[in-house]
């Protein structure tokens, strides 16, 4: 079980902490300080007066000088022209504005754009015209381009040289400056007679100073009937009552999009590919997608043209990454790579869905070092009457070079100014702060920088605040809807997870779910709360198959402001509603095994501790599934493979429901008890053939009766002493909030309660809830930190020194840790068990209540014990980092074995 590591360096005096490496950071010889130091204030004075220099620029920038000069409509192409059955024109329109903006700091950018079309000449139902490509960010131009497509139904055959048409644009032209505010001034362009023979029309803009908005020109008659007053989405979903989970899936085809309803009210999915991106449109959203890249740059919403956030750049926005690490990376680290697909096919383009896929081709011939050994087919799925888009990723390599891959996830970034309170669950969310207030001049870094203290933010409610994304992790059982919520228009952007079946780690790995961003991340891989373990290694030649997904990327919206709640209830609604019709009938992929090519594995769990009962009992509420083939709690180190779990019912009955063909082995465990159960027969699953396993028995270890027990055996160690955090700490979501563990600098804590004798434990007097720290910490001593002990104290009335007596220690979390026993005899006496250095979870750095799950089983022989009075002593040995150390889950002594119950 250890993880074979080398001894831990000392860290330099208040020295940081790398989460990559989890060592200190290396001290350097004293010159490169100076050097360092000196080179940083050069570097911040001349920060400071580029600084200067670019507000200066700014003041000076005021709104004369960016009047809009020119509009010149530079292409009208008229595309997909009229056959008599498909009288549908489309046109595309690139605008080009100049400005006399010479200043080269000074950056423009667009914002709400709106455009209203209409033509002379023609008869037609008015499409939608769609705003995008519009220059992002550009500095010192004084010509910006923006795309529009607009396309119409004709109710007649006319000859393209009559239409005319008539375009009205409004919106906002923004303003920059390295970090200073935007200034905002709404513009309005009009052009009367575009014709396709006359490109270069004459155009007329009017540029707003006094800050007010021009009247939104009438939006385009939209294709879709009449809207009727906004309301919460009711089931919008043609596949609700389509083949679900209830359905008698063995019956439905496989591969039919779902059917039933049609939907027929709702418009069709429509395509429209171009040269550089593809857009999918259901008339709920229209998401545009980098061709061949894969990255999602826009999704129209709610009457806002991207409610991604468009400060980013295009690539990162709505998109999948890795990162991989070649054969010899040490630790958890890594080479970051943004997946950027390089081919782009329509998979299925139908009036009910559209399939299409973004795929990374590995060459071994070229790809050599550069990119991980594998390919990704970044897959995106749009359902006629579905508001939402979905995504999943289909995992290959063939007999490639090894890596590893410490990390692979799907991250949105929304709309800065728009998506500000953040849900989570129901007693996890809040308003959150905006990303710049967690920049240098805004915050102060904490002992990582994940960790910031928000010192001047931009809504000073936050003011004095930490924020942390760990705060916001979650077990994986529990990942599935988290999101944001936009005030202005009332909006909600919701990932849905309706299984976690393909994520690492099986039900109780956490991960990072949304933060300040406004993030929100479908993680699948990673090392946190479980360290190197958890990195899925691939050898030479291994060849591997894995999808990760379908997430649903839900939008919801309400009318008013009073009504934002309810979009985190229908999210919740909608979340159920996905996970009944999981597994998902639309995927193409071959490798996603529909529900009649998937199976259901029964049977009854029971747990029978022959020193508490005389009968086994039925396991309640307890966990069980299935994993890949391997020791008992070997699944929560398997990141490789599809794991299926469920909770028993009170009758210790259960139903793993959906399981992939393969080979398996059942794993549980069961609250209350210690260690880990594996039914003894393999199980292999074949299509068309559900698994009884029939009656389950887990023996938890146990060798003698309960002499005493510190704590509740469930893997947690949230039932121990957790402090209130450090006044100057604070997250106020946890002020008074059951997840009080996940406030910031909680370890700091010990040393302030112990500050010289480390912790002292009497079983018969002492309350574990008051008196045992949730972790064993380190302890600071001159910027460095030493290991402790803890002591129990418990008496004992006989001792049958010739018998064995059993140290069950059952740990909830471990973080480069050796945690050695003695009863009795203090150091420097030898210890009677060790557990050697074990752990790299960071889960005490990460606020999680658990990492992974240790059990040790220690032999004491009666002679080690006294009649009386005993002292066990808990030393944990290693002293480099503030946030090293033990969670415990359980500790109990065991007498020698007498005749059970
Ligand atoms: C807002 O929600 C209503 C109710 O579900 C829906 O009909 C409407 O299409 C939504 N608006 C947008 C822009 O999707
Ligand atoms: C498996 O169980 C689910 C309910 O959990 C049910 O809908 C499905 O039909 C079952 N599948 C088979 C193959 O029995
Ligand atoms: C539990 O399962 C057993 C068989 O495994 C069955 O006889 C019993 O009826 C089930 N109980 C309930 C409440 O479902
Ligand atoms: C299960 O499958 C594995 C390999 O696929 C095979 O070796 C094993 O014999 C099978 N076990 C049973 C019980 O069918
Ligand atoms: C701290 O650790 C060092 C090295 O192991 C040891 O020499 C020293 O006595 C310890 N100090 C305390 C106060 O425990
Ligand atoms: C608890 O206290 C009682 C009475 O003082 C004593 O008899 C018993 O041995 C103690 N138990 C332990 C485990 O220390």
């Amino acid at each position: 079980m250890d993880s074979a590591s080398v001894e831990l360096p000392r860290p330099p005096a208040h020295g940081k902490y790398d989460f990559h490496t989890n060592r200190p950071r290396q001290r350097k010889g004293a010159y490169i300080k100076c050097f360092c130091i000196a080179l940083i204030v050069i570097i911040l004075i001349a920060l400071c007066i580029n600084a200067i220099v670019l507000f200066v620029a700014f003041k000076k920038a005021h709104v004369p000088n960016f009047q809009v000069k020119n509009v010149q409509v530079s292409k009208f192409s008229v595309a997909n022209v009229l056959t008599d059955q498909q009288k549908v024109l489309s046109t595309d329109l690139d605008f080009f504005f100049e400005s006399d903006n010479k200043n080269p700091l000074v950056g423009v950018d667009f914002g709400n754009m709106v455009m209203d079309t209409s033509w002379d000449g023609v008869q037609a139902h008015l499409g939608e015209t769609h705003v995008q490509n519009f220059v992002q960010k550009s500095k010192g131009v004084s010509k910006l381009k923006v795309s529009t497509k607009n396309e119409v139904e004709l109710k007649k055959n006319v000859k393209p040289e009559d239409m005319k048409l008539k375009l009205s644009l409004s919106g906002d032209l923004k303003f920059f400056s390295g970090p200073f505010k935007t200034k905002l001034y709404p513009f309005m362009i009009s052009c009367n007679d575009i014709s396709s023979v006359s490109v270069n029309a004459a155009c007329t803009s009017k540029m707003y100073n006094n800050g007010k908005k021009p009247e939104a020109p009438l939006k385009p008659k939209s294709p879709t009937p009449p809207q009727t007053p906004k309301v919460m989405p009711n089931d919008a979903s043609p596949t609700a009552e389509g083949p679900t989970a209830e359905g008698p899936a063995a019956e439905e085809p496989a591969d039919e999009p779902p059917s039933s309803p049609p939907a027929k009210s709702f418009p069709p999915v429509k395509l429209t590919v171009q040269d550089k991106y593809v857009i999918m449109d259901n008339g709920f959203l229209q998401a545009t997608i980098a061709k061949p890249g894969g990255f999602v740059t826009g999704i129209k919403y709610n009457g806002v043209d991207n409610i991604l956030d468009t400060v980013n750049p295009e690539d990162d926005r709505g998109y999948w990454d890795v990162v991989w690490a070649p054969p010899g990376t040490k630790g958890t680290k890594g080479n970051f790579q943004r997946i950027i697909g390089t081919d782009f096919r329509v998979i299925l383009e139908k009036e009910e869905q559209l399939e299409l896929s973004f795929k990374i081709s590995y060459d071994p011939a070229t790809g050599g070092k550069k990119v991980a050994p594998m390919e990704i087919d970044q897959r995106y799925v749009m359902l006629r009457g579905v508001s939402g888009i979905y995504a999943y990723g289909i995992f290959e390599r063939a007999a490639w070079p090894a890596f590893g891959m410490p990390n692979a996830r799907l991250a949105f970034k929304l709309q800065r100014q728009q998506f500000k309170y953040m849900v989570i669950a129901d007693n996890r969310q809040r308003e959150m702060p905006a990303p710049e207030d967690r920049m240098k001049n805004r915050a102060e870094e904490l002992i990582y920088p994940e960790a910031v203290i928000l010192k001047n933010p931009t809504d000073p409610q936050f003011k004095g605040e930490v924020d942390d994304k760990y705060q916001y992790s979650m077990e994986s059982q529990d990942i599935r809807v988290h999101g944001w919520i936009s005030k202005d228009p009332p909006t909600g952007f919701w990932q849905i997870t309706p299984s976690y079946e393909f994520r690492s780690g099986g039900p109780n790995k956490q991960f990072l779910t949304s933060h300040v961003g406004p993030s929100t991340l479908a993680m699948f891989v990673s090392a946190h709360y479980s360290g190197e373990d958890l990195i899925p290694r691939f050898a030479e030649g291994e060849p591997w198959n894995h999808i990760y997904g379908p997430m649903f990327m839900y939008m919801n919206n309400v009318t008013t402001g009073q009504d934002l709640p309810l979009l985190w209830d229908d999210a919740k609604e909608r979340m159920l509603s996905e996970v009944k019709q999981w597994p998902y009938s639309f995927p193409t992929s071959e490798d996603f095994p529909k529900a009649n090519e998937r199976v259901n594995v029964t049977g009854r769990f029971f747990v029978h501790d022959r020193y508490l009962s005389k009968e086994k009992g039925p396991a309640r509420n307890a966990f069980i599934g299935l994993g890949p083939p391997g020791e008992a709690g070997s699944w929560q180190r398997d990141s490789k493979t599809y794991q299926f779990w469920t909770r028993t019912d009170q009758h210790g009955n259960f139903t793993i429901s959906f399981v992939r063909v393969g080979s398996y082995n059942l794993h549980g465990w069961v609250d209350g008890f210690i260690g880990d159960f594996k039914h003894n027969v393999p199980i292999n699953i074949t299509v068309g053939q559900n698994v009884d396993v029939g009656e389950v028995v887990f023996e938890p270890p146990r060798d003698g009766p309960t002499l005493w027990e510190i704590g509740v055996p469930d893997r947690l160690a949230r039932e121990f002493f957790i402090p209130d955090p450090n006044p100057k700490y604070v997250n106020k979501l946890y002020v008074n909030h059951p997840d009080r563990f996940r406030q910031y600098g909680l370890w700091e804590r010990y040393a302030e309660l112990y500050p010289k004798d480390d912790l002292v434990y009497d079983v018969n007097a002492s309350d574990y809830s008051k008196d045992w720290f949730y972790a064993q910490v380190t302890r600071p001593l001159g910027g460095r930190y030493n290991g402790t002990t803890w002591s129990v104290k418990f008496n004992l009335d006989d001792v049958a020194l010739d018998a064995t007596y059993k140290l069950r220690l059952a740990i909830a979390s471990a973080t480069n840790s050796d945690l050695q026993i003695r009863f009795n005899k203090p150091k420097p006496s030898p210890p009677i068990f060790t557990t050697g250095k074990i752990g790299n979870d960071n889960s005490i750095a990460r606020h999680g209540i658990h990492g992974l799950y240790w059990l040790y089983n220690v032999d004491v022989k009666g002679s080690e014990l006294n009649k009386g009075s005993n002292t066990l002593f808990l030393t944990q040995s290693k002293g480099v980092s503030p946030f090293q150390g033990i969670m415990y889950d359980y500790l109990r002594l065991e007498g020698p074995p007498t005749s059970p119950k």
